[in-house]
């Protein structure tokens, strides 16, 4: 279907949408800037806070193709890894009233189109009522022009509220599936009755990076107890192996296709892990060490899981540094990962490798 778009006054906008907003994790901002000084050393760091940085991207840069129609390349976020969402940014509005803010975000919209309205917080714990913003701003530009909003198109407006009086007005494209989620946060909240937070994090991990599961898989995983993800994965139908000395919950250890290797990954003997599909790691060890436990399983030619997901702990943000070595190293054992902070993890990233020739690249 051909969906014709709005005229947009691309070369007026992009004078104002130079500044690239990125949300993430509060105590990520740091290890965010040395990832961006490895993979975009072109971008300017600009206005810093907790949960939102931005970067002044070169005008340059914004000539390439990729980055028009207000889309940011795939890669940025990929390789940002601690962004959870990134905006164009089309200005900071700032008024007393709400009222004054939502005529001044009116008048940054010139010629853009969207979809929908994002309302999100810089801070969660900022006390200000999102969803009444929404309702409110969403009502207003439809009544001050409802040809504003254009279901056929990819973009979506973020308001982003930085503090009560001062909101940042972007766009971004609706093109990934964490991008389909205000504020890029995980909106699923942990049913009651789940074994650990672990559970909700697979959960994202599934949706944020379009796992596909087989009812039947064979999984492992490292450091499984309590045992939420394994109460995940079990949902989904797998076989499910958990490695762990400490205790599983009784209510997985009781599940007919949950087996508990009571040891610690180095004490399993490399025959076991045979005609896996995929192996998890959870262990709450340093990075290095849950590298190796995954490198003596996928160098092994008779080991070839299809898939990981891995989750690596940072007790330090230099270890962001590692990161690009870290992809290297599946690279060589014939994986491609995609690596992001998840919104619903911790100080720690998810590490997604699949078998090159099974990933299908999006
Ligand atoms: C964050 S918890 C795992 C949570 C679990 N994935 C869940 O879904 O409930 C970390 C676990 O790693 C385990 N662990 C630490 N070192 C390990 C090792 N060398 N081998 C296996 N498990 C290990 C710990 O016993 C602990 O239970």
């Amino acid at each position: 279907m051909n969906v014709e778009m709005p005229k947009v006054d691309t070369a007026a906008e992009l004078q104002r949408s130079e500044f690239l907003l990125i949300g993430c994790r509060h105590g990520s901002e740091a290890a965010l800037e040395i990832r961006q000084k490895i993979a975009f050393p072109l971008f300017r760091k600009s206005y810093w806070r907790k949960g939102l940085v931005t970067f002044r991207v070169p005008s340059l840069t914004l000539t390439n193709s990729q980055w028009n129609d207000f889309r940011i390349p795939t890669d940025v976020l990929d390789n940002l890894v601690f962004g959870r969402i990134g905006i164009r940014s089309l200005g900071q509005v700032t008024g007393q009233t709400e009222e004054e803010r939502i005529t001044a975000t009116h008048q940054l919209l010139t010629s853009i189109r969207f979809q929908n309205v994002h309302v999100w917080k810089r801070d969660p714990r900022l006390n200000v009522d999102t969803e009444s913003i929404h309702r409110k701003l969403t009502d207003s530009l439809m009544s001050l022009n409802e040809k504003l909003f254009l279901p056929t198109t990819h973009l979506i407006l973020n308001c982003v509220v930085d503090s009560e009086d001062r909101w940042w007005i972007g766009v971004h494209s609706d093109e990934s599936r964490g991008a389909q989620w205000s504020g890029g946060y995980y909106p699923n909240q942990i049913p009651a009755h789940k074994i650990s937070r672990a559970w909700l994090k697979l959960d994202e991990a599934i949706a944020r990076f379009e796992i596909h599961f087989h009812p039947g898989d064979r999984v492992c995983e490292l450091g499984a107890a309590p045992g939420g993800a394994c109460q995940r994965l079990l949902e989904a139908d797998l076989e499910v192996v958990g490695v762990d000395p400490a205790a599983i919950d009784s209510q997985i250890a009781r599940h007919p296709r949950f087996t508990h290797w009571k040891k610690r990954a180095r004490d399993i003997k490399m025959k076991s892990f045979y005609g896996f599909d995929w192996i998890l790691t959870d262990m709450n060890i340093d990075p290095a060490s849950t590298m190796t436990a995954l490198e003596r399983i996928l160098v092994s030619p008779s080991l070839r899981p299809q898939g990981i997901i891995a989750t690596l702990k940072l007790s330090d943000v230099s270890i962001a540094e590692k990161i690009g070595d870290w992809c290297a190293s599946f690279g060589s054992w014939g994986y491609q990962t995609r690596v992001q902070q998840l919104s619903t993890g911790g100080q720690e990233i998810c590490l997604v490798a699949q078998k090159a020739c099974d990933h299908k690249s999006k």
